[in-house]
């Protein structure tokens, strides 16, 4: 008799990159290559589902920009995009996790190391985020500013908080120099993400099997 096989470890991995990268349909086609390699995923994002990420998809919206009223200071957006994370992190990444699933998240901890350092002390913004679980994988995807403004802008994307070209160049400064750091947050890969979407697609793949391949069955 065969003995049962045993099941892989589930992996956890991040898509990353500045607005317009491409990580959101990215990560339905990632979430797709893992389904047809016999896996369970669980697709998900940040700012999350839950009560915090709401919030936060409205101020990101300057839904709360009344008029004469001061913009949501950067520390604040720090401390919500923190606490949104840990809210996910109990209430669908370890639970999925625990199940045997994979989880893959359109943004998690280097979203706020790369974008609220531009608001914000990052030694500060990384105690916001000591001890959480770190993922398997971070894909950082590269693409020139002038790139993802025009892919946002054909996508009819509305305007959000961080959407300036000044913004997005320092944010893309902070994730290049992250990726290039000692992996305190874990692994980070680089991709350059200007390509089509299959071309980009492919390249992700390509990390992903390797990733699979080195990990194999547990036993
Ligand atoms: P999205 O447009 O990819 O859905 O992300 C929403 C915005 O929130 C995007 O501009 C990046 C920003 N963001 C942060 O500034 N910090 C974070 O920790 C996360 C998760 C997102």
């Amino acid at each position: 008799m065969t003995p049962p096989r045993p099941s892989p470890r589930a992996l956890f991995i991040v898509l990353e990159g500045i607005d317009g990268s491409g990580t959101t349909t990215q990560l339905e086609l990632l979430a797709g290559h893992l389904r047809a390699r016999g896996r369970q995923v669980l697709p998900t994002r940040e700012p999350s589902g839950g009560p915090i990420g709401k919030l936060l998809r409205g101020i990101l919206l300057g839904q709360h920009d009344t008029v004469g009223a001061r913009p949501v200071d950067g520390r604040v957006m720090a401390l919500l995009f923190a606490a949104d994370r840990r809210d996910h992190l109990a209430r669908e990444i370890e639970p999925a996790l625990a199940a045997g699933d994979d989880v893959v998240s359109d943004r998690y901890v280097l979203s706020s190391l790369a974008y609220q350092a531009v608001e914000a002390d990052r030694p500060w913004v990384e105690r916001l985020a000591d001890g959480i679980r770190t993922p398997d994988l971070t894909i950082l995807l590269d693409v020139p500013i002038a790139v993802a403004a025009d892919r946002r802008q054909r996508a009819g994307r509305p305007t959000e908080r961080y959407d300036a070209d000044g913004t997005q160049e320092r944010v893309r400064e902070n994730y290049r120099r992250l990726a290039s750091e000692p992996a305190r947050w874990g692994k980070v890969t680089t991709l350059d993400a200007s390509g089509t979407v299959q071309e980009v697609h492919a390249a992700i793949a390509v990390e992903i099997d390797r990733l699979m391949d080195r990990e194999g069955p547990i036993s």
